[in-house]
């Protein structure tokens, strides 16, 4: 194993975030340095990778070091709790006996290979509107489902139809073993997504994907359709709601958890 330290700006990081994750990292350590920007610290297990990964991050001051072996799996399951989330979600892992609290939903997670295993801050702010915005048979897509955690809340909390798709056709496919048929995943993005369609649209993924898809997300909601959307820092959610704006979306609120911000949009302008 070995680690690729990367310097960026502030505005470069969720790009970066994705990129790194699209390449294969098995986890990622993030550093503020005063002064200058961010660093952050990427572990690959294949050691091969070193000069097509420092070559691919060639803007970002690569620097690589070998580290000892690091088992994340391992360290993940030592250290997961069962959580509370919300008024009403309480998620646990697979292998947990814990009992469910009375009045809350269960929700199993197993960390697979997709990003989505609840201990998030964005996952669970979405988690949190989801409670405050779906309405009972609300037919849901949540983009970018990953572990499809999100797509399962919204089946706990009484969607009606709910379909998923991620552009990692891995994560889909773990996200179509977790639900069992209930909810139709694909591989794929929003151009698939027939027009006013959807009742409320989940997608936590980053501000730059969230600001250019705005347009797409507002068609796909019917009249009085809403949207929960995170994965970004607060100093992104300006251009969030200034995108959003632009495609008709009415911010209804935002919320912040550890250094990110969850947001609720509408196509219905709310009443003051
Ligand atoms: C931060 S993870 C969120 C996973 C899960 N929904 C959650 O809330 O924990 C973002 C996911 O979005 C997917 N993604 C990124 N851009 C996308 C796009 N344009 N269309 C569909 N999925 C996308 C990524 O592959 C990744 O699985």
């Amino acid at each position: 194993m070995f680690s690729l330290t990367l310097d960026c700006a502030p505005a470069e990081h969720d790009q970066l975030l994705a990129d790194l994750y699209e390449c294969g990292t098995a986890g990622i350590v993030e550093e503020e340095v005063p002064g200058a920007g961010l660093r952050l610290r990427a572990f690959f297990d294949d050691n091969g990778a070193r000069d097509a990964l420092t070559a691919r991050f060639a803007a970002h001051a690569p620097f690589c070091r070998d580290e000892e072996d690091i088992d994340w799996m391992a360290g993940w399951r030592d250290s997961w709790q069962p959580t509370p989330v919300g008024e009403k979600f309480f998620l646990v892992p697979v292998w947990s006996g814990v009992p469910t609290p009375a009045g809350r939903w269960r929700l199993e997670v197993d960390p697979g290979m997709a990003f989505g295993t609840g201990s998030h801050a964005t996952t669970q702010l979405c988690l949190e509107a989801l409670e405050r915005y779906l309405r009972p048979g609300d037919t849901v897509f949540d983009l970018g489902t990953g572990s499809g955690i999100l797509a399962r809340g919204a089946a706990l909390a009484g969607a009606g139809r709910i379909y998923a798709c991620d552009i990692d056709a891995d994560s889909a496919a773990v996200a179509h073993r977790a639900y069992q048929q209930r909810v139709a995943v694909f591989a794929g993005s929003l151009r698939s997504v027939r027009k006013a369609s959807v009742d409320l649209m989940l997608a936590n993924i980053n501000a730059e994907t969230l600001s250019s898809l705005a347009a797409e997300l507002a068609g796909a909601l019917r009249e009085g359709g809403r949207v929960i959307v995170s994965g970004f820092p607060p100093r992104n959610q300006e251009r969030v709601t200034r995108a959003f704006a632009k495609a008709g979306l009415h911010a209804l609120e935002a919320q912040e958890k550890d250094g990110w911000v969850g947001m609720a949009f509408s196509l219905t302008a709310p009443k003051r």
